[in-house]
């Protein structure tokens, strides 16, 4: 038995933080700074949330919760490349009480075409907690695509970019206005 579990453990520990399989690996939200983060979202109604790199799904479930609970109809998509993290979400997602706002999309962050899922949203807004040096091509593929949105970008700044603000946690949140 121990010769199937400790490969297996090795496997998904490689697999999980693994620069090879993933540039970005994944670490968590830092759960104490989760209000902050949902707060500095600035939720709106028909407004849409895209979590780049949503891991387990620590921020966009929250915020999913904060807009059921504020009665917002905002809509939230969660990307990742991790197909194993993707699954964990889809169980989260079964049982949150605003799964029907929740999508869930298993790919590359870089390779989707946003404008035509977003076009119908007043407010957009994307959260980021990806490696410092992602962060500026994340913010140009957004700017190259047209959307304009908000950025709230957790723990690393975007690198060229000034933020409109900056919130204090146990790593700081950044937020770039559109
Ligand atoms: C630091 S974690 C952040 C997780 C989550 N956003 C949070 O704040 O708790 C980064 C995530 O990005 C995902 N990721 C890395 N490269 C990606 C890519 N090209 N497209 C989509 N997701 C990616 C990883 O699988 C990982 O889950």
């Amino acid at each position: 038995m121990v010769y199937i579990i400790f490969p297996l453990i090795i496997l998904i520990f490689f697999y999980f933080f693994s620069s090879k399989v993933s540039p970005i690996p994944y670490f968590p939200t830092n759960k104490a700074d989760l209000d902050k983060i949902v707060k500095a979202l600035h939720m709106k109604k028909y407004g849409v949330v895209i979590d780049l790199g949503a891991g387990d799904g620590t921020v966009i479930f929250a915020a999913a919760q904060k807009a059921y609970q504020d009665k917002l109809n905002t809509y939230f998509i969660a990307i990742d490349i991790n197909p194993i993290l993707i699954a964990y979400m889809w169980i989260g997602r079964l049982f949150h009480p605003n799964k029907a706002n929740i999508r869930l999309i298993l790919g590359d962050m870089f390779k989707v075409d946003y404008a035509p899922m977003l076009k119908k949203y007043s407010q957009r807004v994307f959260y980021i907690y990806i490696s410092p040096w992602f962060t500026e091509a994340t913010s140009h593929m957004i700017h190259d695509q047209k959307l304009k949105s908000r950025i709230v970008s957790y723990f690393y700044p975007v690198q060229d970019k000034k933020e409109d603000q900056k919130i204090k946690g146990v790593h700081d949140v950044y937020i770039y206005k559109s």
